[in-house]
């Protein structure tokens, strides 16, 4: 940590629990959390032109009340592909992870694209059809075989783009959430980051 920064990337596949796990470090910390996936979304719901959408993107676009659904999911992943999106979005997600007090960005470009120095880099991952059942409790929208369905191909659009594709950074740890309860994610998360935090205090 310098000058009071600290930069935690968390990635992973949908409905993996990077969320609730982000929100839950960056309240145990004290530190700033960035959603950005809420941006993807944002700029798949506007319609028209996503790069201009993009480039345009303002708070009110993210404070549409529809950015969780399935459909917004789905528009999200498929303007994620779109280098000029993604390269849009970029500045305002680094300035964020560069703010002091510390930071915690979730999403899956973060620990390789976003923040390649992040202090501490997670990636979440858990059987599809565990990510879909928690979808599908989330937001019981659709069925619970079209949920699985979804997650399965925004995965495989997730992770066969050209772009910032879906995958681990070399130097990041991996959490399985498959058979973890919520608070058990969360406190080996607080855990790897509480001795990352201690390792960099003066000795
Ligand atoms: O909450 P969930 O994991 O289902 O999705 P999300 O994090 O809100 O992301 C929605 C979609 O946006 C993903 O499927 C990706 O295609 C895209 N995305 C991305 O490409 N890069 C990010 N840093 C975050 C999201």
């Amino acid at each position: 940590m310098t000058d009071g920064r600290f930069c935690i990337a968390i990635d992973g596949p949908a409905a993996a629990g990077k969320g609730t796990i982000s929100r839950a470090v960056a309240a145990r910390f004290g530190f700033a959390h960035l959603d950005t996936g809420l941006l993807y979304r944002a700029v798949g719901m506007k319609g028209g032109d996503p790069i201009a959408a993009a480039r345009g993107l303002c708070e009110a676009d993210l404070a549409r009340d529809d950015l969780r659904s399935l459909g917004a999911g789905e528009a999200a992943s498929r303007v994620a592909v779109i280098p000029e999106v993604r390269a849009a979005l970029l500045a305002f997600q680094r300035d964020f992870a560069a703010r002091d007090g510390g930071a915690v960005l979730d999403g899956r470009d973060i620990g390789t694209v976003i923040c390649p120095d992040a202090d501490v880099k997670l990636f979440v991952t858990a059987s599809a059809e565990v990510r879909a059942a928690r979808r599908f409790a989330e937001i019981g929208e659709g069925t619970l075989a079209e949920v699985l369905e979804q997650v399965r191909a925004r995965d495989a659009r997730d992770m066969g783009r050209a772009d910032a594709p879906l995958k681990p950074a070399d130097d990041a740890v991996m959490l399985d959430t498959s058979d973890l309860s919520i608070d058990a994610a969360v406190a080996q998360a607080c855990a790897l980051i509480a001795a990352t935090l201690g390792d960099q205090r003066p000795r």
